[in-house]
């Protein structure tokens, strides 16, 4: 079995280790922009291309005979990469550009939730002019405003966070209008969680709920990122959740995947990604991505027990709804070390020495390989997953491997601590009133 993995971050080192692990001894190709070490190491052979020049990608995969693709990042799949393997005969995981939009264009999925009565959309308005705009942040008067386009998860800002009053607001959606739609919507106040779930145009299998850091640094300050690190906990909800926020949020999920079909006519196969965040009034959408999270692909992959291989095989071909996919039932913490100044100003071309990593294991994300030595880019390095039974003796293995990382580097050392998830606890308690 040959399987290609598309993409060379974190996400997709730890979608590789995934396919590694299988009984089946599958033999491992990639296509990624840079040399990821961890990816190269797993791989029999990989095209160092942009995952975006589908021309190149195709020619690759046929030409390698290649059985199987799955597709990390949201940039090939906006570009339509999986279009092209269907129309090249490879199967594949990764949605379609078609409902792959559901992520890169924010308009379309707010309208579609609203035309389609998706539970838990928040109130918004989609602007491609300025009629309007300040009278309608005026109304909502607690906004987020968001470039409906793919922004890397940098480009959305927030009152009372980014955005210090509706003037603030008014002249960032006009700034963003300049290079397309605006969408405006009430802000939301509540915890923040992942559910990730394998779809095989009709069926969802569900990975434990993560919550992932934006934050940059500790306490949950500073600008937001990709991601600084996640957790998840043994027992598939988080500590600030109850089961029915799950159920809930499943069923929307659900109703999406359905819906798109409707719409669109074309199966949605891939990683479907809801990112809620947990009101007052329950679980609302904040926005769902086309692919695994990064970094909440490194908190779930690792606990797959089910084989890789089969996952990929039942969602490529429509046969999730007779496969049972288990986690091991174990907690989570991923902590990434990103380079000093990361995300305004980050040092790259910085070496990394990775020491004993213990019972951690390390992840490789946007760093590179020179003459032996591993060097920063401008993005987040690397990352370390602890694997324990409570959230806390995870986040104690995570921490000891990553202050083994040696290098003009910067983490979150507070992500999975009991302080943090007590604060998180304590918040929620707050919004629900009890
Ligand atoms: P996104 O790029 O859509 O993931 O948004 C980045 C971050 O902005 C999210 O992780 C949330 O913390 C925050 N955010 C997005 N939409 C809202 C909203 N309607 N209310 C409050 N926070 C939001
Ligand atoms: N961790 C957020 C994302 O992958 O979009």
């Amino acid at each position: 079995m040959k399987v290609l993995v598309i993409g060379g971050g974190g996400r997709e080192h730890a979608i590789a280790e995934a396919i590694a692990r299988s009984p089946k001894h599958p033999e491992i190709y990639a296509v990624m922009a840079k040399q990821n070490p961890g990816i190269a190491r797993l791989c029999k052979d990989f095209l160092l291309e942009k995952e975006t020049n589908i021309e190149w990608v195709v020619e690759y995969t046929t030409s390698n005979k290649i059985d199987v693709a799955i597709i990390g990042p949201e940039a090939p799949l906006s570009v339509g990469l999986s279009n092209s393997f269907e129309s090249a005969g490879i199967p594949v995981v990764g949605p379609k550009k078609e409902v792959a939009r559901i992520e890169f264009d924010k308009a379309w999925a707010r309208n579609f939730m609203r035309d389609n009565n998706i539970d838990g959309c928040p109130e918004y308005r989609v602007f491609s002019n300025d009629e309007g705009l300040k009278e309608f942040i005026e109304k909502l008067q607690d906004v987020a405003v968001k470039p409906a386009g793919l922004t890397g998860g940098k480009g959305v800002k927030i009152m009372g966070d980014q955005l210090a009053d509706t003037n603030e607001a008014y002249e960032y959606a006009k700034e963003m209008l300049e290079k397309g739609e605006v969408v405006i919507e009430e802000k939301l106040e509540g915890e923040e969680f992942t559910l990730q779930a394998f779809v095989d145009g009709e069926n969802l299998a569900f990975a434990p709920c993560v919550q992932d850091h934006k934050r940059a640094f500790e306490n949950d300050l500073g600008p937001n990122t990709g991601g600084m690190g996640s957790y998840s906990d043994a027992d598939v909800i988080l500590p600030f959740m109850l089961a029915d926020d799950l159920e809930i949020a499943k069923k929307i999920m659900k109703q999406t995947v359905k819906t798109l079909k409707d719409v669109t006519g074309v199966c949605y196969k891939g990683i479907l990604y809801g990112q809620f965040i947990l009101t007052k009034n329950g679980p609302k959408v904040i926005e769902f991505n086309a692919r695994f999270g990064d970094p909440e692909a490194m908190n779930v992959l690792p606990i797959l027990e089910t084989d890789m291989i089969d996952v990929i095989d039942a969602i490529a071909n429509g046969k999730l709804g007779s496969l049972d996919v288990k986690f091991a039932k174990k907690a989570t913490v991923c902590k990434y070390v990103v380079p000093a100044g990361y995300p305004d100003d980050p040092d790259a071309d910085k070496e990394i020495i990775f020491g004993d990593m213990g019972d951690a294991i390390l992840f490789y994300s946007s760093v590179y390989e020179m003459d032996g030595k591993i060097f920063t880019t401008r993005s987040r390095s690397a990352a370390v997953v602890g694997i324990a039974d409570t959230i806390k003796k995870a986040e104690r293995i995570a921490q000891e491997g990553i202050e083994n990382i040696i290098g003009d580097l910067h983490y979150r050392s507070d992500i999975g601590t009991e302080a943090l998830i007590k604060k998180k606890i304590n918040h929620m308690k707050e919004i629900r009133g009890y």
